[in-house]
């Protein structure tokens, strides 16, 4: 066993089921992101990911696809042990083993949150067929008396519109994530490795800074990059000595902290009568105004904007009071 130990964080050059139940207490971390290795066939993974094997790192440890649901069933129970009560964890997986892994969840008393696809550019080639292009993330939660981490706001806040009007925090909450792989050619990196906008994404919405982030199959320690860079800590498993040396040697030139700097800051504040339950001299000075508004000429997003403004309430709670007084007989409806 060879422990390293860097910015609070303990990585272990060791199978990652012994592992965890060698160091790693019940209900211990709140979080846990990772991607097994896939179970298809070592010498053609580079097709799978449509890489130069040359420049693909060494060392990455396969399951044989025949053992794959026995080895699913056994790291996610431990995974389901270490996590605390409504700690969260998100698992990528590829199609051809996802049965297991879906198996091996429903095995355990872990809920399904979400099922993600992540969508991705530079796709499997193919002639006679579609083009993959996608994987599975499966995002499960532990049971508690508590709520499971959820930072709603984090990246979008609730009235931040895209220029075609669409809501900025549906859209980045929806359940198909379209993100880009990092393309790095010439240079040596683990098969997969995870992008760090895909995991800055899972760890915003899930994590809290100062949290324990789980990775067992560390692999390029991407996870673990974006962990101590969002000022979480990490602990994590990789069983190939030589990508673990690769993976800690990086580590090393880390900053804690260094991604934060590079985040969106979401628009949340909150509008000054947000809640509140209104009175019939409001409705009426509301109406007054939207009628005017729109005599003006302005459109109906125009006037929703300068009455949120005016009236310090949310644009949905403007048109229910609208639509409710108007009726939709006026031939000017509200939606
Ligand atoms: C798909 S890769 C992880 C890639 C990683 N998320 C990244 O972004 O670089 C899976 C990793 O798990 C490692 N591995 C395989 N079996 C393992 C085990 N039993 N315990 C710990 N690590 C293991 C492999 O060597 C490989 O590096």
């Amino acid at each position: 066993m060879n422990e390293i130990i860097i910015h609070d964080s303990h990585f272990y050059n060791e199978d990652c089921i012994t592992g965890c139940q060698a160091h790693l207490p019940d209900g211990s971390v709140d979080l846990i992101v990772t991607d097994p290795p896939y179970g298809i066939a070592g010498d053609t993974l580079h097709k799978h990911y449509n890489r130069n094997e040359a420049f693909v790192m060494d060392g990455y440890i396969e399951v044989p696809a025949a053992d794959y649901g026995d080895f699913s069933r056994r790291w996610i129970a431990e995974a389901a042990r270490i996590l605390r009560p409504n700690g969260a964890i998100y698992i990528v997986s590829g199609y051809t083993q996802l049965y297991h892994v879906l198996a091996a969840l429903r095995a355990t008393e872990l809920l399904e949150v979400n099922h993600l696809i992540w969508k991705y550019n530079f796709g499997v080639f193919t002639r006679t067929k579609y083009v993959s292009s996608h994987y599975h993330i499966l995002y499960y939660e532990k049971p508690g008396p508590g709520k499971r981490t959820f930072n709603l706001t984090c990246r979008y806040g609730l009235r931040e519109n895209a220029p075609d009007g669409g809501s900025l925090n549906y859209q980045d909450r929806e359940d198909v994530w379209i993100i880009n792989r990092e393309y790095k050619p010439g240079q040596v990196k683990n098969k997969n490795e995870l992008p760090t906008a895909l995991l800055i994404k899972m760890l915003q919405y899930s994590s809290h800074e100062g949290d324990l982030i789980c990775d067992p199959f560390l692999g390029g320690f991407s996870t673990a990059r974006v962990a101590l860079g969002l000022n979480r800590r990490c602990v994590g498993f990789e069983l190939s000595p030589a990508a673990f040396d690769r993976g800690v040697a990086r580590l090393q030139t880390l900053t804690p902290g260094d991604l934060l700097g590079q985040l969106r800051q979401p628009q949340t504040e909150t509008l000054a009568n947000q809640g509140r339950s209104w009175d019939e001299a409001e409705i009426t000075a509301l109406l007054a105004r939207y009628e005017a508004l729109r005599a003006e000429g302005k459109t109906k997003k125009a006037a929703f904007e300068i009455l949120s403004a005016e009236f310090g309430r949310g644009r949905w709670a403007l048109e229910r009071i609208l639509k409710r007084r108007r009726g939709a007989t006026d031939g000017d409806p509200i939606g």
